[in-house]
């Protein structure tokens, strides 16, 4: 094995993603690669990839056509397509990108190097199967220094909403042990990170020999008690009292939950197999925000599922006006083929969609407007984690809510808390002055 080759890993799609790449590093690193700081310094490509949406898609393929011309430059390198696409394309993906040489899974990444070498030898490789008990568990993952990790602690998903094509391309649900995570974590603070997000496509379901998430949740805050801890995604489904319970307990437990509601109206979430009522997810909100004093709520929400009438949609405005989210990431409805509502007609006409899109992205940036200006006046803590986009001579950070707040460097260092007096706002971030850092 030459031990000088080096792999770059392009990552697209959700956080689960990232944190997979980090584990696919790993596997690599361990077999004698290092890792590429650049596409031009790579003798291995690989873009994990995502299948949720259309779109998504349609990037990927792009980017795949600019690696095309760069294996015409240099043949000897290898292109991996891994991730969701893979799982969902297979031998298609083979066929259709001919300079592809290695497709992989989600739950094949251990198989990297060996189908790697092989690749090297001339061999083209496919790697699909899914695996009921694949959880990483004993691997760590492999990351840049930082003050922020992921760290993923179940895999899959179970709950079968007709849109999602998640169930498919990440198979069953599956835990990590609890004693492995908090190790994970243990091993993090020690290296100086000073945030944690746990992740899931279903945090709620995880479960590990009759430990819960509260469990797992409670378990992790007390490793280092300065240590901010956050988790993605909730279902409304299965969020407990316990759970809801145990964030309020923990000082360093995040006072934010993201909570996907998809859809104002009970016809429309019948229709999507969310297992909830709108008034059922109301109440579940109600006991947050009583339990969770000064808690932050976000939410996701689809424009245009088939059969969606102005009145659903108008329903899922109102909801939004009620609960008042903090944020919301919104898409347009995307038929993902093996879901349930593949076989549904595509109703709603594109223009449709994209305007009812756009009123539901117009209703959260107002409401986010309206509340980012009540910040104003107010000290928040901020987790300091650098530069701001804009301007080297600010820093930039988050609340405990989760709101991005920028301000001028006054001394601080990344890694710190920073005690920040708001002075104005937009409907994106908060800005400020230091008045102290610990
Ligand atoms: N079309 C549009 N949005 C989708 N999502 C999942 N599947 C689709 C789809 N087919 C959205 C949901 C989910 C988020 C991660 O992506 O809102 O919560
Ligand atoms: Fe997809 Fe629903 Fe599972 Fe989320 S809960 S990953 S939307 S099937």
């Amino acid at each position: 094995m030459n031990a000088t080759r080096k792999v770059y890993v392009e990552t697209y799609g959700c956080q689960m993603n990232l944190a997979d790449s980090e584990v696919v590093q790993s596997v690599m690193h361990a077999a004698g690669y290092g890792r590429a700081d650049s596409l031009a310094e790579a003798d291995v490509i690989f873009v994990n990839t995502c299948a949720i949406r259309e779109n998504a898609e349609a990037r990927i393929y792009g980017r795949l056509g600019d690696f095309k011309h760069l294996k015409k430059e240099n043949p000897g390198v290898i292109v991996g397509v891994l991730g969701c696409m893979a799982e969902r394309l297979r031998m298609d993906l083979m066929e259709t990108e001919s300079h592809v040489d290695l497709v992989v899974g989600p739950d094949e990444y251990r198989r990297l190097p060996g189908l790697v070498d092989r690749a090297f030898e001339g061999e083209k490789g496919i790697a699909v199967r899914l695996s009921r008990v694949e959880n990483y568990d004993d691997i760590l993952p492999l990351r840049t220094e930082g003050i922020s990790a992921w760290v993923s602690v179940m895999r899959g998903c179970d709950k079968f909403c007709t849109f999602c094509v998640v169930p498919f391309t990440r198979g069953r649900e599956r835990s990590r042990s609890l004693a492995g995570v908090v190790r994970e974590v243990e091993d993090l603070t020690q290296k100086g990170f000073r945030e944690v997000t746990l992740l899931g496509q279903n945090v709620n379901s995880y479960n590990d020999g009759g430990h819960d998430f509260a469990d797992l949740l409670a378990a992790v805050a007390q490793v280092d008690r300065s240590l901010r801890v956050r988790f993605t995604t909730s279902h409304p489904q299965d969020m407990s009292d316990k759970l809801i319970d145990t964030i309020a307990a923990h000082e360093n437990l995040c006072k934010y939950v993201h909570l996907p509601v998809q859809s104002g109206s009970d016809r429309i979430l019948e229709l999507m197999n969310r297992t909830y009522t709108v008034d059922h997810y109301r109440k579940l909100v109600e006991r947050i925000m009583t339990r969770i004093p000064g808690v932050s709520l976000s939410t996701d929400i689809i424009a245009g599922f088939p059969s969606e009438t102005d009145d659903d949609h108008a329903a899922t405005m109102a909801l939004m006006r009620e609960i008042t989210y903090d944020g919301a990431f919104t898409f347009a409805y995307s038929p993902r083929e093996n879901t349930k509502a593949w076989d549904m007609p595509d109703s709603v006409p594109n223009e449709v969609k994209l305007r009812r899109l756009n009123e539901i992205i117009d209703v959260q940036r107002e409401i986010s407007f309206r509340k980012n200006q009540s910040e104003i006046g107010r000290v928040v803590e901020v987790l300091v984690e650098g530069e701001s986009k804009r301007s080297a001579a600010d820093y930039c950070g988050r609340t405990d809510t989760n709101k991005m707040v920028v301000f001028p460097r006054n001394g601080e260092a990344p890694g710190q808390v920073a005690r920040v007096a708001i002075r104005r706002a937009n409907a994106a971030t908060l800005f400020g002055e230091t008045i102290g850092a610990h």
